[in-house]
């Protein structure tokens, strides 16, 4: 490991408080005003909250996803697997091959077919919405969290009606990613993870065993020739996770933010649309924290990463980072450009990014030409932890 010279150790902010997760803002800017590169003694990696060094780590090929598989293996079996099965995790060649397996699901072909299918379920979840009354309505059950699920099930051909129990143990494995969790905690995400791993390696026997109702179809047909049955089930998981989390606390995040500027009624044209959630990916990302592993000695700035150094890359820092917006607390529907990093950079750049547009930018106009009176109830639910940001409950009028 690097020998850390006393200038490059972050000094002073504690990303676990409570307070961080509620505003996490002053904090990011506090690390981007100590350097591009500081090691934290709490974290034991080097992070950055700086725009150009993160989007130059994620891109350079020498600084990689690394899966650690945790331990004792007996109790995160599943969970490694899963992990180390799916393309997020993987590097080289061999995420390659499974990448490229996986857009052919998620192609742009598809993700263009996707549009009527988003816009009609955006329409009947609506539909469903209004009929059970305008006030005091949770916009996150209504819409924002069954939207993502049942669009991810319909692409990958799951049956009707499993998307809930998907989404709850989907919740729980993902917690596992959130910094300092409980014992009980870790042993609801294990749980959690072989209670996908088994849903899905059972809705895969079925299709393969059935020729009446073929399942993840798109992604079976992978096997043998390019995945293995394992890798399938771990990517499906990987689809539906990336699928719905992200892009449901995405979406009700930036919902929040443009009802409290009372910006709804202003977003007019297909254009504001597409800048507006420009703005929503950027101004709060959903996911605050990606790590890489060096894996050969690389300098930035003045610091010297040894191999086998972590180097935390603070998603929500880099966004917010002065040197590219202006402004950049000011959340600013009509921004242009908008070079945020909320899906990434380099090879992992987010393969369902194209449909997450597609989904906000759907649900957003929708809102708008339905309910441009909308406003926020109550206070909206945050939910806890600082990796993974988004409300609980959304309680809004919609006149
Ligand atoms: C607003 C919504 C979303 C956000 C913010 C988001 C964010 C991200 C980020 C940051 C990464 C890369 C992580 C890294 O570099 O270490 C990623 C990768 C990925 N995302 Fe998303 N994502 C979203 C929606 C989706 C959707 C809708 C899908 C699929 C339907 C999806 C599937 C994936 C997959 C498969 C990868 C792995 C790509 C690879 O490793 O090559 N994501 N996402």
């Amino acid at each position: 490991m690097t020998r850390v010279q006393e200038h490059q150790r972050l000094r002073g902010v504690d990303l676990q408080d409570a307070d961080a997760w509620d505003d996490p803002y002053p904090y990011l800017a506090d690390i981007r005003s100590q350097g591009q590169l500081l090691w934290s003694d709490d974290w034991q990696m080097w992070l950055s909250a700086h725009h150009g060094t993160s989007d130059t780590i994620l891109r350079n090929p020498h600084i990689e996803r690394r899966y650690e598989a945790r331990c004792p293996e007996s109790q995160w079996g599943s969970f490694n697997r899963l992990n180390a099965r799916a393309a997020l995790d993987m590097s080289g060649s061999e995420h390659t091959r499974v990448r490229k397996a996986l857009t052919t699901v998620m192609r742009p072909t598809r993700s263009t077919d996707f549009s009527a299918l988003v816009a009609s379920e955006v329409d009947r979840l609506l539909d469903l919405l209004s009929a059970s009354g305008t006030q005091n309505v949770d916009i996150v059950t209504g819409l924002i969290e069954p939207l993502p699920v049942n669009i991810i099930c319909a692409a990958l051909n799951l049956e009707e009606g499993i998307g809930d129990r998907l989404r709850n143990s989907s919740i729980r494995m993902v917690a596992a990613f959130e910094k300092g969790q409980t014992p009980a905690e870790a042993a609801d995400s294990q749980l959690a993870a072989r209670e996908l791993e088994e849903c899905f390696l059972g809705i895969a026997s079925t299709s393969r065993s059935s020729s009446a109702g073929r399942h993840l179809d798109s992604l079976l047909e992978q096997v043998p020739g390019s995945l293995s049955l394992d890798e399938a089930v771990a990517n499906a998981i990987l689809l539906f996770n990336g699928g719905t989390g992200a892009l449901i606390n995405a979406l009700g995040t930036g919902l929040v933010t443009l009802l409290q500027q009372q910006e709804l009624a202003s977003l007019s044209t297909p254009d504001a649309i597409t800048l507006a959630v420009e703005e929503m990916l950027r101004h709060d990302a959903p996911l605050q924290l990606f790590e890489r592993t060096a894996d050969e000695e690389i300098s930035f700035g003045g610091v010297t990463i040894a191999p086998g150094d972590r180097v935390g890359l603070l998603l929500g820092g880099a966004n917010r980072d002065p040197e590219v917006f202006e402004s950049p607390d000011h959340f600013d529907p009509a921004r242009h450009p908008n070079p945020h990093l909320t899906f990434s950079a380099g090879q992992h750049f987010c393969l369902g990014a194209p449909l997450a547009r597609l989904e906000m930018q759907h649900a957003l106009r929708a809102l708008v030409d339905r309910f441009p009176r909308m406003h926020l109830a109550a206070p909206p639910l945050r939910e806890p932890g600082f990796v993974v940001r988004g409300y609980s409950t959304i309680l809004v009028n919609l006149e």
